[in-house]
């Protein structure tokens, strides 16, 4: 008894000296973040032009910040705000973002389109982390080469809707295959994948890229052959948390497209049979022919097959007759136009026109939301659908499930080809996505995600459960803060193996041989691997004290 109150009196005063040493060490911390972020804004002022930082104090600041922020969760008096916002120009303006960062201690947030589902691109989770935003929405031409071969370099501030929009004035019959928002930012979207209404007939957005311009942490300007192969295969696809560098541009090989394509919808009720043909479906929609891509919006009571078809409606009919007659498409269903005007038609609606696409706001960009992501290997059986129409989608705070049939090219290529691993033997992906419209709602909407994922588990993938790296979700696990904030890689697959399977220990390679200090890191960038074998041997050599 004795000897107990003794030790845990002596345990109290030991953490009551820690907790002030704590003190002590933070506020010393804070003075020289200080010190540090004001010789940080007079770096980038001395190496850029005036009109294109824009520290706290600026009256522009709130809305440069505010410009392509698409989740409101993340824009909120509480949210950390960056030191200052970088808006380069040309390629000399990054590199000096860089170089000063390093130089004042000063980590950067690297955003293009903004629609980083957790606001990565623009917040810091951890409180009192200085950062600043280099955003590089004044980035973005697009340069189509028709060819052969039929290319484009395409700045990363650029959104896919210019990408398409450059693409389709150039020639009706070619495209780029990549996501549906057309305000999606290319630089993001590229880092992560990418796919869309073509993802069947040519893969990833990422396994088109040839060249790309990257700013290392060393603020260098590298090329593909200068930045190495490890590292050019980690930026198509591993790159989702700007683990890597600034990409800047990107040079994309460019798609052919029949000049007219068709598109339909078609809406099932649960009492016209949902059910069953979503059951059908998952084994149908990965083996049609690969111009053929149907996926589902899921929602109440009501499953939409929304499609695209590469060819009239003609040559659609007899295909959807023979290999998915429970779907009843008829001619009255088949919209045929040009793929650029699809890609106004799929996402903006019938009334939207080609010019619409250029658009860098919208309407649904403006809503609260949270989305997370499965796959699935295994058809989930007709039960398990009905049971996720009563159960879950009836709920009035119930959100969607988005459905994307994989299989065709996505599959052809080997897992270890690019970082993205989603290959072959997935039949699709599924989304699940809530919005809302007030910050109170956030905790009804969002647990409707979180329950229905765990809910899912055992209908989707296992071991490891894998996920989509452009669908970013913090629930799935976070960087662990170390001594000199470094990252730990065994508690980095945790989250890091469900997007990118074993690709990712080479994915923490590629970022030891680029970025080995772990410059350009965040909540859920690749760890470096090496660090980790420093830090598991000093764990070992404090153990056996
Ligand atoms: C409304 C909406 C619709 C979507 N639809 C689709 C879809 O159809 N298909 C699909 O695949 N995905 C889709 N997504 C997901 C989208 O692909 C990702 O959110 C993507 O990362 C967004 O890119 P961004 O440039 O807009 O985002 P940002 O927020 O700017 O960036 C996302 C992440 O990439 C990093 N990053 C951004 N630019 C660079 C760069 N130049 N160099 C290095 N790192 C960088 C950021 O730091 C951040 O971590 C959608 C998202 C939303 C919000
Ligand atoms: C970038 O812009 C600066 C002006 O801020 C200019 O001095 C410099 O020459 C430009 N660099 C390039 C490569 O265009
Ligand atoms: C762009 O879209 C937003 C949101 O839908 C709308 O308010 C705005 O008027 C549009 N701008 C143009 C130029 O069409």
């Amino acid at each position: 008894m004795h000897v107990e109150a003794s030790s845990s009196t002596s345990v109290a005063s030991l953490r009551t000296m820690a907790l002030a040493m704590l003190i002590m060490i933070s506020s010393l911390f804070f003075h020289s973040s200080y010190a540090s972020s004001n010789d940080f804004l007079r770096c980038l002022s001395a190496s850029k032009p005036k009109q294109l930082l824009f520290a706290q104090s600026s009256p522009r600041f709130p809305s440069v910040l505010a410009s392509s922020v698409r989740n409101p969760r993340f824009l909120t008096p509480w949210t950390a705000r960056p030191l200052c916002i970088v808006t380069p120009t040309n390629a000399s303006h990054a590199q000096a973002a860089v170089v000063c960062g390093r130089r004042h201690g000063v980590r950067l947030r690297v955003r293009s389109g903004g629609h980083d589902y957790e606001g990565l691109s623009y917040r810091s989770v951890r409180p009192g982390a200085a950062f600043a935003v280099v955003d590089l929405a004044r980035l973005r031409s697009v340069r189509v080469t028709r060819g052969p071969p039929a290319t484009a370099w395409v700045d990363s501030g650029a959104t896919l809707g210019e990408l398409y929009h450059a693409v389709g004035r150039a020639s009706g019959r070619l495209a780029f295959p990549a996501g549906l928002c057309p305000t999606v930012g290319v630089g993001g979207h590229l880092s992560g994948g990418g796919f869309g209404m073509l993802l069947r007939k040519h893969g990833l957005a990422a396994d088109h890229v040839v060249n790309a311009v990257l700013v290392d942490a060393k603020g260098r300007l590298l090329d593909r052959n200068s930045m190495g192969r490890d590292v050019f295969w980690a930026i198509r696809g591993g790159g989702g948390g700007g683990s890597f560098g600034i990409v800047l541009s990107w040079k994309v090989k460019l798609v052919p497209v029949p000049p007219t394509v068709t598109v339909f919808t078609v809406a099932k009720s649960v009492q016209e049979g949902a059910v069953d043909i979503l059951a059908k479906w998952q084994e149908v929609a990965p083996a049609l022919p690969d111009d053929l891509f149907v996926r589902v919006l899921v929602q109440g009571r009501v499953a939409s097959f929304q499609s695209l078809y590469l060819g009239t409606c003609d040559a659609l009919l007899p295909v959807m007759r023979h290999r998915f007659p429970a779907l009843g498409v008829n001619r009255k269903h088949c919209k045929e136009m040009t793929w650029i005007q699809s890609v106004a038609y799929v996402y903006l609606g019938s009334g939207a026109t080609v010019e619409d696409i250029l658009n860098r706001t919208s309407a649904v960009d403006a809503v609260f939301s949270k989305a997370t992501s499965d796959y699935v290997r295994r058809g989930i059986s007709r039960d398990t659908w009905a049971e996720i129409f009563t159960r879950w989608l009836a709920k009035p705070d119930a959100g969607l499930m988005i459905l994307d049939p994989y299989g065709g090219k996505i599959a052809d290529m080997p897992e270890s080809a690019t970082p993205f691993p989603h290959r072959g033997g997935v039949l699709y992906n599924i989304q699940y996505m809530n919005f809302w419209e007030g910050a109170n709602e956030e905790a009804a909407r969002a647990g409707w995600v979180r329950d229905l994922y765990t809910f899912m588990e055992p209908h989707v993938s296992k071991n490891p459960r894998q996920a989509y790296a452009n669908y970013k979700d913090l629930w799935l696990g976070e960087n662990v803060v170390g001594a000199g904030a470094i990252r730990s890689f065994e508690a980095g697959r945790v989250w890091g193996e469900k997007y990118y399977k074993g690709n990712f220990r080479r994915l923490a390679m590629a970022k030891r041989e680029i970025d080995p200090d772990d410059y350009f890191s965040n909540e859920q960038s690749i760890p470096p691997l090496a660090v980790q074998l420093i830090l598991t041997n000093m764990a070992q050599v404090d153990r056996s004290y």
